[in-house]
Parts: structure tokens; sequence; C-alpha cells
């Protein structure tokens, strides 16, 4: 059933010019009456992603990805299909209106959300109140926040009472329920009443990109454990998706944001004029988090505590965003356990000299091989020349890699010929070894192995084939359908071979009646990835003529070919060996 009324999704489709949507995103440039530009969803160097806004559709000729408007704000804002209608409805303006569960939902969302709001003035309150006294002399006097940093994060005070912000928010009207979905309150398992679960902490509340308060964390005021409180995932809040202050530094006009690990990290950063900084919420850094990163800025300073655990968390943030093509410098603060600290002792100027000579994955990766192996012992150098080789080759620029060498060939006195030498070696190996995987990989993928999408294809391929040729023309040439069924053998979902064919097929029926129908519309029901196949049999068959021919067609192979059995592994290869031989 669809869950956003029809109208909406019409007037999107309507109002949406691809074009524009895409181009917030991939640099277009015209071809003929299309546009091309660099495939968003995989990596490549000549554009095969191609915009056509005749029938306001997209394709990649590389990866496979296509759809409409909605198809691509699902896969380029990692959405689901609601969500992905909403975020176009609210750029173009649009009333959204829900069905009933959806409605539902959302007004929960939104109770949850005002909820937030009201703790968060209620707690911020509470600092400036009697009973606040000491979380204000906490933040103001240990850790030397002045008053205005303190109001511009709305940081505030959590009572030590069992009921104080329980007894408010039950007096504005809100529930016992909502407060616990909220983690604002605990229930006790003894009374069944609810408790505050923030008790005598200063909070930090955690906003998010559309100023929305949607999680809190608490920290006491001395060493008793554990340190910091934090919100779980709320209907309204998700760890791993949200960042510290992004919405004050996604504000800040630079390329360049500061990755810290604690809030207190943060906003002492802010107070000394970096407003680029932010935290992860009390975790490792999340792929999620690193693509919100490379929505927003080229470079990243990892900022890390000095300590060990620092360091090794450092290393893994370096490489999840070196996979969004976020490029990395590590800062190691000196003298100091933290950035906070830091500040506090040496000032902003010193860190802004800090964050000039902040070191490159190279140097960060180099420093630990050579604290691991120290060069004056000769068994330890040939190590320290190993792992050096080793990581001058992880570089794929050759003269990225020629500036690394002339280092490490100073360093350890070798000379840089032979250094070249062994770093071409692992190259040419690299190279050997990914060529076999992908003849192994292209290998797996004609004869259907590791097609996720439709496992079922491998089985039978006649039939699956004849699937995909009934679906990509029925979905490209909707108005066939009612031709095809007037028969006396109407095509039914149970005609169809592969699991796949049948999910497509029975979405495509049920809402065929639909006089707005048009294949988008199966977003509500398959996957980023069926989707992406249904645009591939679509745009397959996009020139094709004599489409109903084809249809009836297919629609008899398919019914020829289905009924028999499942193919063993033995017949698939044979058949495959038999039409190699012809
Ligand atoms: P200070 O010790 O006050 O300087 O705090 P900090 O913000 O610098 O925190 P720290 O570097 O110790 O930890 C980094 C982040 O990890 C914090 O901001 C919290 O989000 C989280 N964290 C730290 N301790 C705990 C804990 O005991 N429990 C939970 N859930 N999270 C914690
Ligand atoms: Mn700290």
């Amino acid at each position: 059933m669809p869950l956003i009324d029809q109208s909406v999704i019409e007037e999107i489709k309507l109002r949406a010019n691809i074009e524009d949507v895409i181009s917030s995103y991939v640099q277009l440039k015209r071809a003929g009456s299309n546009y091309q530009g660099l495939c968003p969803f995989h990596s490549e160097k000549s554009p095969s992603f191609t915009v056509f806004p005749g029938t306001s559709s997209f394709y990649c000729f590389g990866c496979g990805a296509g759809g409409d408007v909605i198809h691509f704000i699902r896969r380029a804002e990692n959405m689901d299909y609601p969500s992905a209608v909403e975020f176009l409805a609210k750029r173009y303006g649009i009333p959204i209106t829900l069905d009933k569960k959806e409605q539902a939902e959302t007004a929960r969302r939104e109770r949850v959300l005002a909820m937030n709001k009201e703790a968060a003035r209620f707690f911020h309150q509470k600092l400036f109140e009697p009973e606040g006294a000491e979380g204000l002399r906490y933040l103001t006097e240990v850790r030397r926040l002045p008053l205005p940093l303190i109001r511009h994060f709305g940081l505030g005070f959590a009572p030590n009472g069992f009921g104080s912000l329980t007894d408010h928010l039950r007096k504005k009207g809100y529930t016992d329920s909502e407060m616990a979905s909220a983690f604002l309150c605990g229930i006790s398992q003894k009374t069944g009443k609810p408790y505050d679960y923030f008790r005598n902490r200063v909070i930090f509340p955690i906003i998010d990109v559309r100023g929305d308060v949607v999680a809190f964390g608490g920290r006491v005021m001395d060493d008793s454990k554990p340190k910091y409180l934090n919100s779980s995932d709320t209907p309204a809040f998700k760890k791993s998706r949200n960042l510290f202050a992004l919405n004050f530094a996604r504000k800040s006009e630079t390329d360049t944001m500061i990755l810290c690990e604690g809030y207190m990290d943060v906003i002492a950063l802010h107070g000394a004029g970096f407003s680029n900084a932010v935290a992860t919420l009390g975790t490792a850094i999340t792929p999620e988090q690193a693509r919100i990163f490379a929505r927003y800025v080229k470079k990243v300073i990892i900022c890390y505590d000095a300590d060990e655990a620092g360091q090794r968390a450092a290393a893994k943030a370096f490489a999840l965003l070196g996979e969004v093509g976020v490029e990395c410098r590590i800062l190691k603060v000196e003298n100091a356990k933290d950035p906070d600290e830091y500040i506090r002792k040496f000032g902003a100027g010193a860190f802004k000299n800090l964050m000039e000579r902040s070191r490159s994955e190279f140097d960060f990766k180099l420093e630990k091989i050579l604290a691991e192996h120290p060069i004056e012992d000769p068994d330890h150098k040939i190590k320290a020349l190993e792992e050096s080789v080793r990581l001058i080759a992880s570089f794929p620029s050759p003269s990225v890699r020629e500036i690394h060498l002339h280092r490490i060939a100073e360093l350890l006195g070798v000379p840089p010929d032979s250094i070249r030498r062994d770093v071409e070696k692992i190259i040419r190996g690299r190279i050997r070894k990914d060529r076999r995987e992908e003849t192994r990989q292209f290998i797996r993928q004609t004869e259907g192995y590791g097609d996720r999408i439709n496992p079922d294809f491998v089985k039978n391929p006649g039939a699956a084939s004849a699937e995909e040729a009934i679906l990509g023309i029925l979905l490209l040439h909707p108005e066939l359908y009612g031709q095809l069924q007037k028969s006396d053998k109407p095509l039914q979902a149970d005609d169809f071979f592969t699991a796949f064919g049948k999910k497509v097929f029975t979405a495509f029926a049920e809402r065929i009646d639909d006089p707005t129908f048009e294949s988008g519309m199966l977003g509500e029901v398959l996957s980023v990835e069926e989707m992406d196949r249904v645009a591939e049999l679509k745009q397959n068959r996009s020139r094709l003529q004599n489409t109903l021919t084809v249809l009836r067609d297919s629609v008899a192979r398919l019914r020829e070919t289905s009924g028999r059995r499942e193919q063993s592994l033995e017949d698939i290869l044979n058949q495959k060996r038999r039409k190699k031989d012809n």
C-alpha cells in the first residue's frame, strides 16, 4: 500500500527538474538532448552517468544505477523511499499528505523533538538557578568556559532528584512512555514509575542540522563512573548518523573540518575560534559519519586524544574517511592529553600552529613504523625498510610515491633506486592479483552467481531472461498491459519463475490501475538495488520495436520454460561449454 499520497509524488515529479536536482550532486555536461557526468555511485574517470530530461530519469552505463528523481535522492542521500519523497517535497515546498500509519509515526517523532526541546530549555535554565550552582561552577571554574560559550551550546544541568525533569515534562502534557522512548526517564522495575535518567550531571544537548535537539550527553562533575551518559537511539535520533556541533560546523566557511573525540574538545575549539570542529557521539567514527564529512568538506583534520587509544582510533578514521575521498591530516597535541587541555594551556594561536604542522597519512604511518622498529638495530632497520616500502606502494600516484621514496632513502641510507625497485615489485604483484580477482568476478557474474538481486536467475536462465523482457517492456510501456491481459490466460505472478520477477510483477500489477502509474512507484516496495535492476531492464529495451509482439512471445517463452526442473550447477556449466564450442 502506498504510504504517501500519490498526488504528492505526482507533484514532485512535475515540479522537480531532474537535471537541477542531480546537478547539486554531479557536474553535468550537455550531451545532445541529455546530460552526462561522473557517476556519484561508483568511481569512474570518464562519464557514463546519463540524465534523460525527456523521461525524467537517469542511468549509469557503468554501474547500472538508474531510475527517477526520487530514486536518485534515495541513493545519493542514503534515504528510504518516504524520506526521499519528503526531502524533495520540502525542497519544492509541496505539503505532504501522509497515510495514517506514517502520520502517526511523524507525529510521534515531532512529539519527541518538542519534548527534547522542552527538556533542553529546562536543563539550561536550571544551570542559572540555585539548584544548578554546582553545575555552573563546574563549567565556568573547573572547565573555564565563558558564559557566552555555555549559552551558544545551550549547556545545562540536570538536578540531583529523581523527578525534576519528569515532573516538569508531565506538567507540560508528556506521558511516561513518551519520556521513556526519548531516554529522558527510566521506568522503575519495582514501582513502575518513571525516574529522571540524567541526575546531577552537566548536560550537552545534541542538535542536528535542522536545529532539532535530538539527544543529550550528561557528564558527572567528579571522577565517578560512568563519566558520561548518552541517549541511546530513539525514534528521532541515530548516534551513528549525527555529529556533535555539526549544526555550527557546517556553516563555517572552510573546506576543512576538525574531528575530535569529546564534547569538551569541540566546545573548547569553538571557544577558541575553530567553529569547524565536530565530534562523534561517544563511538568510533562510522561509515555514515564519514559520508557526512564528504558531503560538507574536502579535508578533515583528525585531532584525537594523545593516548594510545586515541591514536589507534585516528588510524581507523583515516581509513574510513579515505574511502569516501576525504583528504585527512592528523594532529597530535603535545604536552596535553587532548585538544581541550591543550587550548587551555597554550591558547588558540598555538593550536593554529599545530594545525599547520598537522601530519599527512604518510608521516603518521611512518612515525608508527619507526617507533616500532628503532633503526639503530640492523634487524629492525630491515623490518622498517620493508614496511616503509609497503607503505609507499599503497599510494596510487607515482609522483607522490617518488617524494615519499626519497624521504625513506635518506632516512635509512638506502639508494632510492633500490627502494623504487622494491616498490614496483609490490605494485606489479598487486596488479596481477587484481586481474586474477577481476577475472574471477567476471566469471561469477556472467554465470549469474553472485547475482544478489535475482539469485534464481542462474537456475533457469531461459525463463529468467523471458521474465526480464516482460518486466522491462511492461515498465517501459505500461499501456500495453491492458492489451496483454485481454486473453483467456492473463499473465499472473505465479507464471514467474524467479522470486525477483514475482515480486516486481506483483508490485506492478497492484499499482497499474492507478491512473497516475509510473514505474518509480515500485520504489515503495523495492529496495534501492532492486530499483536499479528495474531501471536496467527498462534501459536495455529502450530502443526495442514491436514491443507488443516481443511481450507476447516472451510470455509464451516464460510459460514454456518455467515448468522445467531447476537446473543443477552441472547443467549450467555444460550449457556454457556447449555454447562456447559452437
Ligand atoms: P572530559 O573528560 O570532560 O574532558 O570529556 P571529553 O569530552 O574530553 O571526553 P573523553 O575524551 O573522555 O571521551 C570522548 C567521548 O566519549 C565523550 O565526549 C563521550 O561522548 C564519550 N564517553 C566518554 N566516557 C564515556 C562513558 O563513560 N560512557 C559513555 N557512554 N560515553 C563516554
Ligand atoms: Mn577531554
